[in-house]
């Protein structure tokens, strides 16, 4: 079949994310099964070139791969007409500079979240992005997750009457570093590189709420350092200087109250390493990364409030699962395939630089929040 070649530059490829979740399981698995179908009947075909900083490791991941192409050169690659998109895996630091390269020469660019260290510079890169008239779109792999689809097809099917609460627990211990090894980098825990829960996790709940439940108008939040010291990838001792955990209130439009607490310092008692449950007046669901599961208000028990008595239902048996009602691909790999989509065949993205921004605009807020020991409103940014 015919294969429209689309260049594409990866950078940080040698990342947690870079590595496994876009290179491995969406642009190769997307050549493994032949390219994105286009619309003219030629199948879209990512053509990749590694960037990074590091020669060695690139040589070595394009050899596993058996790809040839990559260099340490950023501004060769961006000057290179053959690269139609750019994208960054980088860590959050290093993100907005290259982003702005790569949008003054003229390519498009997808990118993970969260888009810059803060909201000012986020809305910057839409702005540069708009007036260079490039294709541009920001990671909210969550959205493509099965749970959260299930999640968003009982919304849109009217299953929860009217959505009074969101609770949402997200979090896992992450390991000091000292007696075994952390697994996550340690960038994460130093708010000088970028690091902090709030930053990292706010983009995420901002388009949850926002795309499956309703707009975020109001943040409350608490931070908090619970580890105050880590040690490193190397065996160094260094200080925590990031938050490492976020209890955030959002108010959301229509008077529904989200309340999500985030923490790298907690151990699960959960099906998942994300839960979310949403009560309505007709019902609830309770949904994490895969799965979802429901309660109608016609099945809903009815406590009665006893201490002296042992707990009398098996209240966890008494939801429903939610069928998958279909196949559901890995969630990067099913965002790559709506961008190139995007950039070949123009097909609508609406995941894009300003909803990226204002993912950055809650964190932002969310940190001013705790900071200020005060609600924050979250203004509306114009178009
Ligand atoms: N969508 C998601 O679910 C999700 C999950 C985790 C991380 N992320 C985001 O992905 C990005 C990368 O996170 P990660 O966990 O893969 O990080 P990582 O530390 O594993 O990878 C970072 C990459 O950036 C490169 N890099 C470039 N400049 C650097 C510098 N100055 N210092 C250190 N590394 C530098 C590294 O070589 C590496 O390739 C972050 O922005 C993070 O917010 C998204």
């Amino acid at each position: 079949m015919e294969r429209t070649p689309v260049g594409i530059i990866l950078n940080g490829v040698t990342g947690r994310m870079g590595y496994r979740q876009h290179l491995v399981r969406s642009l190769l698995a997307i050549r493994d099964q032949g390219g994105v179908p286009a619309r003219d009947g030629s199948r879209i075909w990512p053509e990749l070139t590694l960037v990074g900083r590091d020669a060695g490791r690139l040589a070595e991941i394009a050899e596993r791969h058996g790809l040839s192409a990559y260099t340490t050169d950023l501004d060769a690659a961006l000057a290179d007409d053959a690269h139609q998109i750019y994208f960054d895996a980088q860590v959050t630091a290093a993100r907005e500079k290259a982003i702005r390269a790569a949008i003054e020469a003229g390519r498009h660019v997808y990118t993970e979240k969260p888009l810059a260290e803060d909201f000012l510079a986020s809305l910057e890169l839409a702005r540069l992005a708009a007036a260079r008239g490039v294709r541009n779109g920001v990671v909210q792999d969550k959205l493509f997750l099965p749970g959260l689809r299930k999640l968003k097809r009982l919304v849109d099917g009217g299953f929860f009457g009217r959505i009074l609460s969101v609770r949402g627990e997200f979090g896992y211990w992450v390991f000091e570093g000292d007696w075994q090894a952390a697994q996550r980098p340690s960038w994460n825990y130093r708010a000088e590189d970028g690091g902090g829960i709030t930053l990292d996790m706010f983009p995420h709940w901002h388009y949850v709420l926002e795309q499956i439940i309703a707009p975020v108008t109001a943040v409350t939040a608490v931070t908090a350092t619970h580890i105050p010291e880590r040690v490193d990838e190397n065996g160094g001792h260094y200080r925590a200087t990031a938050d490492d955990a976020a209890y955030g209130i959002f108010e959301l439009a229509g008077g529904i109250v989200a309340q999500i607490n985030s923490s790298w310092a907690v151990r699960v008692h959960r099906d998942e390493l994300v839960e979310f449950q949403v009560d309505g007046t007709h019902g609830s669901a309770v949904a994490g990364l895969r799965d979802c599961r429901i309660q109608h208000r016609g099945v809903t028990p009815m406590p009665v409030w006893n201490p002296d008595l042992p707990v009398t239902e098996p209240f966890r048996a008494q939801w429903q699962t939610v069928p998958d009602n279909g196949e559901h691909d890995n969630a990067f790999k099913v965002q790559w395939e709506a961008f190139l989509r995007h950039v070949v065949d123009d097909e609508p993205f609406p995941w894009d630089f300003l909803a990226g921004a204002r993912g950055v605009q809650l964190a932002e807020a969310g940190l001013r929040s705790a900071r200020e020991g005060r609600r924050v409103q979250i203004e509306e940014i114009p178009r």
